[in-house]
């Protein structure tokens, strides 16, 4: 029997966001009907979320149609879960206060399931006494929050506390609640590196690239679901995943010490655009002007973490996975480098200035295996690491018992 999530779609600007939320949970095998405030269909109309969840969608205004219908208690009634999102500081205020003068609002209080809110406002008003005394009363009233996260508002110049959870981690917590979270790769140790190494020139100078690290970083925190894993990072400027052990590192040679050190491990996902040269010295003074000829650069070539640990001797994980970021033919370099490097599967991407995927939140990807390539449509890089860790969990529990090839099973992938 499908779990039936009731989405109460809030006014604020994060509202789009919930569109995204919705094909989500509908792609995990949640049915979706959805409850608008009359606030909220000034952001996004009612007819995109009935499109997207296939139901009828309920307005805030009281309609003698609706009602006989389907009447609000029974629409709280038959959910699984209620979820806020975005919850305004009104909504906050209209469920802590009890008021029930519209749909969300009656709703709410008329069921009988437990209630899930993503709270999106201005940091000003989230951390307003009102709200403060608000989302206090709801927690001991047993609802659940997820968020809000801290970062740049829709406002400009405005930045603190007060962004909606990502649909990826209110879906995440819709799935906890529920008691259906998946965890893929539970029980299993996993190294993963991310980001770009920096390499000294000089004290102040680097040769670096421009990986941003958010499509390794989501891989460790789709994978903490159920897997001990280490991350280990190049220089970044997005947050630590949680429930990861995250280790800092600058250069290339730091990253390999890094992986060496977290070894023994089942998997390993090398995700980081590490620098394949160095400067050969690093001089120890600021280079200088001198007016004469510009300086040359020697360089050296770093190690390679992923054959490294692809044909480590004694320590090889059962499972190591390589990125290719290609420019150009990018299934044929990947293949090429799958044999290069001994690894079992290289996920391989178009960097090409004009996909946007460096530094962006999207991907497209082809998972390269030795006998099979498999792509997969555009989607945000959150989803290619939930859909990553769900096949590296398929292919290990296939490993040995001959079951799953790499490259066989594609869950959800097209
Ligand atoms: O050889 P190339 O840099 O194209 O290979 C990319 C893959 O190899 C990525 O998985 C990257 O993390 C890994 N790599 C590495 N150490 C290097 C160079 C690349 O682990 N020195």
């Amino acid at each position: 029997m499908k779990k039936r999530i009731l989405l109460i779609v809030g006014g604020g600007i994060a509202a789009y966001k919930c569109l995204e939320l919705v094909r989500r949970a509908r792609d995990r095998g949640f049915d979706v009907r959805c409850v608008m405030t009359t606030a909220a269909t000034e952001f996004v109309t009612p007819l995109s979320f009935a499109s997207l969840s296939g139901e009828p969608v309920h307005t805030d205004l009281f309609s003698l149609d609706e009602e006989t219908e389907i009447g609000h208690i029974r629409l709280s009634r038959e959910a699984d879960l209620v979820v806020v999102a975005p919850a305004t500081a009104d909504l906050l205020a209209k469920l802590a206060g009890g008021l029930a003068d519209s749909l969300a609002g009656a709703v709410l209080l008329a069921t009988d399931k437990p209630v899930l809110v993503a709270p999106a406002m201005n940091p000003r008003m989230w951390s307003h006494p009102a709200t403060r005394r608000n989302a206090a009363q709801l927690r001991a009233d047993g609802i659940a929050f997820v968020g809000p996260n801290s970062g740049e508002m829709a406002e400009q110049n405005e930045a603190g506390e007060g962004r909606m959870a990502e649909p990826h981690e209110i879906l995440a917590r819709i799935e906890e609640m529920l008691g259906v979270a998946t965890k893929p790769l539970a029980g299993h140790r996993m190294i993963v590196t991310s980001g770009p190494t920096h390499e000294p020139i000089d004290p102040v100078r680097y040769l670096a690239n421009r990986s941003s690290g958010k499509q390794g970083h989501a891989i460790a925190a789709a994978a903490a679901a159920g897997a001990d894993v280490t991350l280990v990072s190049g220089p970044v400027s997005i947050p630590d995943p949680a429930g990861v052990s995250t280790v800092h590192v600058e250069t290339a040679r730091q990253m390999l010490a890094a992986v060496e050190e977290a070894l023994p491990a089942e998997i390993a996902i090398c995700a980081a655009a590490v620098a394949d040269w160095r400067p050969t010295s690093e001089g120890g003074q600021k280079m200088k002007k001198d007016g004469g000829a510009a300086p040359g650069l020697e360089l050296v070539e770093n190690p390679d973490i992923l054959r490294t640990l692809a044909q480590h001797h004694t320590l090889r994980p059962r499972l190591v996975v390589g990125f290719a970021a290609e420019t150009e033919k990018v299934v044929a370099h990947a293949q090429a480098k799958l044999a290069r490097k001994g690894c079992d599967l290289i996920v391989a991407n178009d960097v090409s200035h004009e996909s946007g995927v460096m530094g962006g939140d999207r991907n497209t990807i082809h998972l390269v295996g030795s006998e099979s390539v498999e792509s997969w449509d555009e989607m945000d890089k959150h989803e290619v690491a939930e859909r990553l860790v769900a096949r590296l969990g398929n292919m290990l529990g296939g490993k040995g018992s001959g079951t799953t090839a790499p490259g066989s099973t594609a869950p959800g992938a097209s």
